[in-house]
């Protein structure tokens, strides 16, 4: 889920301030670790943001070392492409992968965890 639309920061305390959308390269990704697990942070090529669990539906590979291209991520492990927008394999293959809101306001990336969830370290 994307709000990226919006230009301030989120008030409210569920979104995690990350860092700067700068800080993770164009067509790659950064890990961000949380009660939930590592989530990874992608930035495509026309700076679009994207959180999914870094953990791939297939074997769990960690798609923050994943080749991102458009709007997708290929596993390093496999090669299983997983679309970053729905979080799910593309086919043949079929999986899915848990999203998380993210959006960038006034450059910076904001992640949103679920209460039980809250407290993770940002690493960019
Ligand atoms: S673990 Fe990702 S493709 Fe196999």
């Amino acid at each position: 889920m994307n709000d990226q639309a919006s230009p301030r920061a989120p008030a409210d305390s569920k979104w995690l301030r990350v860092g700067p959308l700068e800080a993770i390269p164009p067509r790659g990704a950064r890990v961000v670790h949380s009660r939930a697990g590592d989530i990874a942070v992608f930035r495509t090529g026309d700076d679009r943001v994207f959180a999914l669990l870094d953990r791939c539906p297939h074997k769990g590979g960690p798609l923050s070392q994943g080749i991102v291209f458009d709007n997708r991520v290929a596993c390093p492990l496999h090669n299983w492409v997983i679309d970053l927008e729905a979080g799910a394999a593309c086919a043949p293959d079929e999986g899915q992968v848990q999203r998380f809101p993210v959006r960038v306001a006034e450059g910076t990336v904001y992640l949103c965890l679920q209460d039980s969830y809250a407290n993770g370290e940002a690493l960019i």
